[in-house]
């Protein structure tokens, strides 16, 4: 199958793309900077700047995954305006490829996020939730309904919410490593907030299966079955390095350090992945221990 896959050259698109060439399928990578996105991509990739280069492939589906990093740098206006642009131009270019299209697209994959819920406390998150009204809510549902314009062409839409992705060489988990390895680790604020996440090569498998399965649309809460608190993460993150992880972050630190975007570190919600577990989908990884031991494991 031709795919398309605009973030392609990012920590999911990585995986997606090694995947899909390996199934045989011929994944057609948007990025911004060609040259360096090959590098890291299957050999024969085709890669092109932009998605309207690929009108004349005819791609069959598309895995919109483009955008601006979310947890990096301070939440400044401008970069406000960056999360949103970065994301709602990529997904307007994606509809407007399938209004063009004779033949449009089977299925649109869009990403979304778990901000989509925004501060949730500790109550049960399914995708029947009401969020709360916050910056990333509303990223998150525009981006989300961006994306579901592509059903006016009669493209089928799955709107995946991702938790935190976890593997070794890229996403938070990498970043946490070193601090960790130091022993310098240990919860955020009170800690009691939930990390909802996910293994990489789940969420690969989480965006194949709603590639392929033709009865689901709308929204998916792509995290595994067992969401954990800040200060369970922490812990078993620790138990893994053999470290202690007793050096808190005060949330006012992280405020300070951070700004508005410390959100996202101090506040979370419990998301279970219930409409995917209902369609069938099993999780390879369903525990953080399971996750964690693979992925440390590994040389
Ligand atoms: N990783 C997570 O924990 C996580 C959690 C929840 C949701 N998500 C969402 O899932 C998607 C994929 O995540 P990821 O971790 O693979 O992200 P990533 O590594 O940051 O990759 C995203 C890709 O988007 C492109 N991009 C970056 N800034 C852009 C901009 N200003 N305009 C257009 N394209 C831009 C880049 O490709 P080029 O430089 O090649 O153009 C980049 O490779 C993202 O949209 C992210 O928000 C991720």
């Amino acid at each position: 199958m031709r795919i398309l896959i605009t973030g392609g050259s990012g920590f999911v698109g990585q995986k997606l793309c090694a995947h899909l060439h390996g199934q045989g399928h011929e994944p057609l990578v948007v990025s911004r900077s060609p040259e360096r996105a090959r590098g890291v991509l299957p050999p024969g990739t085709e890669v092109r700047p932009a998605v309207q280069d690929f009108a004349e492939h005819q791609p069959e589906a598309v895995v919109n995954l483009a955008g601006d990093s979310i947890a990096e740098g301070r939440w400044t206006a401008a970069k406000k305006q960056r999360l949103l642009d970065s994301r709602l131009s990529t997904t307007h270019a994606v509809v407007e490829l399938c209004r063009q299209l004779e033949q449009p697209p089977r299925v649109l994959v869009s990403a979304s996020a778990m901000g989509y819920y925004g501060d949730q406390g500790d109550r049960e998150v399914t995708e029947d939730t009401p969020p709360h009204q916050e910056f990333v809510h509303e990223l998150c549902a525009r981006w989300e309904a961006a994306a579901r314009e592509a059903e006016a062409y009669g493209v089928r839409v799955a709107l995946p919410r991702i938790g935190l992705v976890l593997d070794r060489d890229g996403g938070t988990l990498a970043k946490l490593l070193t601090p960790f390895r130091l022993g310098l680790g240990g919860p955020l604020g009170s800690g009691r907030q939930y990390m909802p996440w996910i293994h990489r090569t789940d969420l690969v498998r989480v965006i194949l299966f709603l590639l392929e399965r033709d009865d689901l649309a709308g929204p998916f809460n792509a995290a595994a079955p067992e969401p954990v608190t800040n200060a369970e993460f922490t812990r078993t993150l620790a138990r893994h390095l053999n470290r202690p992880a007793i050096l808190p972050a005060p949330a006012p630190v992280l405020r300070l350090v951070f700004g508005e975007m410390a959100r996202v570190l101090l506040t979370g919600a419990k998301m279970r992945p219930q409409r995917l577990q209902e369609a069938g989908l099993t999780f390879t990884y369903p525990t953080l221990d399971e996750a964690l031991s693979d992925i440390l494991g590994r040389r």
